[in-house]
């Protein structure tokens, strides 16, 4: 059997990236009550204690199955805000994508850009993937500028993209490609002897 994924702790500005922890229950509990995380993520739209246990170890079995990294954005005084991950899927393909949320009473403080930007410079310079790619609806101005001050460029219009609740809905295809942003001065690039490339 492969390996798990070893999820780092990464510094983030004033911020780190960490992994999950079962006392990070009351972030699940705040993104729960949240209109629109439940319904893109696999966090319970009706929170019990069951149901952000189980939240927690899904995202641990993420890095079991290698399905992709999950972590928690905390503050500097450790206090949880939010999660980011990269997902592999396909990877084989030389993609990675991100998904990230941050709950409504941290938001508007940087989180989600310290966040999104340090795991883009990981995912490009330590895991030299290739390409980078997310999802955004077109209204959803704070995560447009989200991704669009990380480097992603938007590609088009997805129409009738993914199911968010009850609708299928739009979504805008971002991507950041390795050479537009990895290490300048490095000569670092993605390579056939990448390390997820398992050659
Ligand atoms: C999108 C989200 C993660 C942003 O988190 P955040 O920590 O508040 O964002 P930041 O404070 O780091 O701000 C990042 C950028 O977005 C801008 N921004 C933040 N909130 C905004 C808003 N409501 N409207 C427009 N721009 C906004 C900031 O000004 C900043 O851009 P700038 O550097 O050009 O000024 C958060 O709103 C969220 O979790 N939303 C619900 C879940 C979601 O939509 N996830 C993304 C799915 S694709």
């Amino acid at each position: 059997m492969e390996q798990p994924l070893d999820v780092p702790e990464l510094a983030a500005g004033e911020f780190m990236l960490r992994p999950w922890r079962l006392s990070d229950l009351p972030l699940v509990r705040e993104a729960s009550e949240d209109d629109y995380i439940p319904l893109i993520t696999t966090v319970p739209s009706s929170y019990s204690e069951e149901a952000g246990v189980a939240f927690i170890e899904r995202q641990w079995s993420r890095a079991t199955t290698r399905a992709g990294y999950t972590f928690v954005i905390a503050a500097c005084s450790d206090r949880p805000v939010g999660h980011v991950g990269l997902w592999l899927k396909n990877l084989a393909e030389g993609r990675a994508s991100l998904g990230y949320w941050v709950v409504k009473s941290a938001r508007g403080q940087g989180a989600a850009a310290a966040a999104v930007d340090t795991v883009v410079d990981w995912a490009l310079s330590d895991l030299r993937i290739p390409r980078l790619e997310l999802w955004v609806e077109p209204w959803n101005m704070a995560s447009i500028r989200t991704a669009e001050r990380a480097g992603f460029q938007r590609e088009g219009l997805l129409r009738s993209w993914q199911q968010v609740g009850d609708e299928r809905r739009d979504m805008f295809m971002y991507s950041l490609l390795n050479h537009e942003r990895c290490c300048p001065g490095s000569g670092r690039q993605a390579t056939a002897a990448a390390p997820w490339s398992g050659s």
